[in-house]
């Protein structure tokens, strides 16, 4: 290794996303994505197969780029990095695959690493070191999860997640729903503006006492999200209007969807800081753009007595950069590399922030 900061490239192809990042430790040096989200667009969500071979058409043109903005050759990175999993079984091999061949033919040490927790070491390229007390709320198209990171490196806990669909697929197929076309956060997020959040009070998700029980005796669903009831409730709602021939009103229906997500979004995750003393939280996942929850989560937060940190927007949506960034960390911690044995891992748990060597 040449300098006290490792030079590591970061590869992630978990979703529609192919990213490649570089880092010198916490400075970001390459972040190219080249995305097949257009190829989905006509079936209203990401097709695995689709998105697999649009993984390897775009594997080695996005990493000849993020070499070229890097300015740096292969030779000279100290170390590879590839996200093994969660994420879609086909899309991630494409990856690993990539991954491997590059670590066979140059040497190099190369770490499987886990998209989730990347999602949070990504916050060290916008805003230096991560606080102590942490906690990260994730929310995109794949996941939704509120993290307790004890420490980045060795010791991540899962304190909730959906129990169905995540908090982005909802946006898309309420968007679908409404005749909005896809992706759905951007227009939805758009278009509640001219709305009333108040309009329709949709179902909050796994609130009910009997899931979330009380401080002392917390129920099962306590920080667990669940979206589909309130994808049946909008659709129940716009059948409502078709059958009595009424003008649909999308904007009132988005903006209280809207409201009905971010809420349950945004409460739940500062309870969970609040219960266990992060006084820290990281926002990340495409979600992250949207522009009520940006609102009621800095507010929540505020009120609580919690910091607030949200990545730039090319870095909380899914990207090579955040496997990079994690993957220096674990090479600054001393941390063994995992080899070439591994196998992508779709279900792969938060808690295994990198394989081991088999
Ligand atoms: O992180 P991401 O780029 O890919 C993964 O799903 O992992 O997130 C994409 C998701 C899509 O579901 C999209 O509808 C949602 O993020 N999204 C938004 C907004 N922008 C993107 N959801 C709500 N409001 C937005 N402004
Ligand atoms: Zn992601």
């Amino acid at each position: 290794m040449t300098s006290a900061a490792p030079l590591v490239l970061g590869i992630e192809s978990s979703c529609d996303e192919t990213g490649v990042g570089i880092v010198r430790g916490t400075e970001l040096l390459a972040n190219t994505v080249s995305s097949s989200m257009d190829q989905h667009v006509r079936f209203g969500g990401v097709i695995p197969e689709i998105a697999s071979r649009a993984h390897l058409d775009a594997i080695i043109p996005t990493l000849s780029e993020a070499l070229r903005t890097a300015g740096v050759t292969l030779e000279e990175v100290d170390a590879l990095a590839v996200t093994s999993g969660p994420g879609l079984s086909g899309a991630l091999m494409v990856g690993v695959a990539a991954a491997k061949a590059l670590a066979l033919a140059t040497g190099k040490p190369l770490y499987a690493i886990n998209h989730l927790v990347a999602h949070v070491g990504v916050g060290v390229l916008d805003g230096g070191e991560l606080p102590p007390r942490l906690g990260a709320l994730l929310v995109s198209g794949g996941h939704t999860e509120i993290l307790k990171i004890n420490s980045l490196t060795s010791d991540v806990e899962l304190l909730g997640a959906t129990i169905d669909d995540a908090a982005g697929e909802a946006y898309d197929k309420v968007a679908r729903l409404l005749g909005l076309g896809y992706p759905g956060g951007p227009v939805i997020d758009r278009l509640a503006k001219e709305g009333n959040g108040k309009a329709v009070r949709f179902p909050r998700g796994l609130t009910l006492p009997k899931f979330v029980g009380t401080p002392e005796a917390p129920g099962k669903h306590r920080y667990d999200f669940s979206f589909s009831g309130l994808k049946t409730a909008v659709s129940r709602c716009v059948e409502q209007y078709e059958v009595r021939g009424l003008e649909i009103p999308t904007a009132d229906i988005a903006a209280s969807f809207q409201e009905a997500v971010v809420d349950v979004v945004t409460s739940k995750a500062v309870t969970a800081c609040r219960e266990h003393g992060l006084e820290n939280l990281l926002l990340g996942g495409g979600v992250a753009a949207n522009s009520r929850l940006r609102e009621l989560l800095a507010a929540r937060c505020a009120s609580a007595g919690i910091a607030l940190r949200i990545p730039k927007p090319s870095l909380c949506t899914d990207n090579g950069a955040m496997v990079a960034a994690l993957a220096a960390r674990l090479v600054a911690d001393g941390v063994a590399p995992s080899g070439l044995g591994f196998a992508s891992d779709s279900g792969q748990p938060v808690q295994r922030i990198s394989l081991a060597a088999s």
